[in-house]
């Protein structure tokens, strides 16, 4: 099977890797890809916004199957277009990845679906934003009603810091989603996804503020690990029942059936999970630790929800022990990051791209979240040694990295109501 993936960050370096271990996959191609990429993968430049480009390459390339990353190709519809060239895609049609791209419509859904989520509201007129944020409170949630990398969302307990927020999108045209404020510890749960068959991956927890102890503002996720040894063992499943499964069936009664990664955001509290948003791709960087874990052909997988045939797969197998991800970030990320340094000790096991490109030979930063370094160990303790051991031998003037990836579960910081 020859596979195109499409995008250019550590998720996709991580979907590259675990596919080149399926013996089934024969040919490996990116675009665009990174400097790390390049290593195990043929890369072509593209544009992945363009559904025309994409599906025209795809054929090019003669790809028996196209893997869609990032959300931004799937909510203008480059699955559809792959599709309607005639090529198995793994990623949501446009409408199905609504759920992603319109909060809006993800709340309906959700709704619809009898689905546990925060109350929320959508406000679109300034003059309205006063007596909207008094309804909401101690803490507020706003976020920006469209795309915006987990950038366009803040949390706090200031109010004026969530009018500030909230008005700075309004004035740049952008919807806000005012929501409840929903407790308990946060999960990260994908779900392959082929009409109303679903079969969810390892759960995971992504670490999305700056700073450690989860301080500064929120980034596109600074790190990640799986298993979670705090989460009750019937917990995914009942996300599954509860959760993944209800919406994947009210899409299919919408007409517009997912196929593809369905990614459950999650806050697991006294009552059980309730959903803090639905992404319609692999998240990242919690990708980049389940996959090390993953024993099955992740080529075959994916290439059975695109042809509609996941319900035929064997269960996942998985590797014993934990998985960690650490991001390495560029200066001032997550504002506008410097970029252009040349990165030492980029190559090596589980030192995986994102904001990497070639320049006269060298590896250089390009990006904000410059690399994300894995760690596997027998259990959490093992592999955030591993990840911090890699780490130590990465030099980019003015990185910084989370120190506490993990860390909250180590010492048993996280419980479950
Ligand atoms: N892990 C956050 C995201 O992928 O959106």
């Amino acid at each position: 099977m020859r596979v195109l993936v499409v995008g250019s960050g550590a998720r996709e370096h991580a979907l590259l890797l675990a596919l080149s271990r399926d013996p089934g996959v024969t040919a490996l191609m990116c675009a665009p890809g990174n400097a790390g990429i390049a290593k195990i993968a043929e890369q072509h430049p593209v544009d992945i916004a363009s559904g025309e480009a994409v599906a025209s390459l795809a054929k090019k390339l003669d790809a028996d199957l196209v893997i869609i990353g990032p959300e931004v190709p799937l909510v203008l519809g480059v699955a559809d277009a792959v599709r309607s060239a005639g090529i198995s895609c793994f990623g949501p049609s446009a409408a199905a990845a609504r759920i992603e791209g319109s909060k809006a419509f993800a709340k309906d859904v959700m709704a619809a679906a009898g689905v546990r989520t925060a109350h929320s509201e959508v406000i679109d007129n300034p003059a309205k934003l006063d007596e909207a944020l008094d309804r909401f409170g101690p803490n507020w949630v706003v976020k920006d009603d469209g795309l915006a990398a987990g950038k366009g969302v803040v949390v706090t307990t200031d109010r004026d810091t969530a009018r500030d927020h909230a008005a700075e999108l309004l004035e740049n045209g952008h919807p806000v989603l005012l929501e409840s404020f929903l407790d308990g510890p946060e999960v990260s749960l994908f779900c392959v996804v082929d009409g109303e068959t679903v079969v969810p991956l390892l759960p995971a927890q992504d670490h999305k503020r700056v700073g450690d102890g989860d301080t500064g503002p929120n980034t596109g996720g600074m790190g990640a690990y799986t298993p979670l040894p705090w989460l009750p063992d019937e917990t995914v499943a009942r996300i599954v029942d509860e959760v993944v499964m209800p919406v994947a069936a009210e899409l299919v009664a919408r007409g517009c059936a997912f196929t593809g990664l369905l990614y459950a955001g999650l806050a697991i509290g006294k009552d059980g999970p309730a959903v803090v948003e639905f992404n319609c791709r692999f998240g990242d960087p919690e990708t980049q630790a389940v996959l090390a874990l993953l024993k099955s052909p992740l080529g075959q997988l994916l290439n059975a929800a695109a042809t509609g045939t996941l319900d035929q797969v064997a269960p996942l197998e998985w590797y014993d022990g934990s998985a960690v991800t650490v991001v390495v970030a560029a200066e001032y990320y997550p504002a506008p990051p410097r970029t252009g340094d040349v990165i030492i000790g980029s190559d090596g096991d589980g030192i995986l791209h994102a904001g990497t490109k070639m320049v006269e030979g060298q590896v250089v930063s390009a990006g904000g979240r410059v690399l994300s370094i894995v760690g596997v160990g027998p259990d959490l303790t093992a592999a955030r040694d591993d990840a911090y051991g890699k780490i130590a031998t990465v030099k980019l003037p003015g990185s910084h990295y989370r120190k506490d990836i993990g860390l909250a579960a180590v010492e048993g910081r996280i419980t479950v109501n």
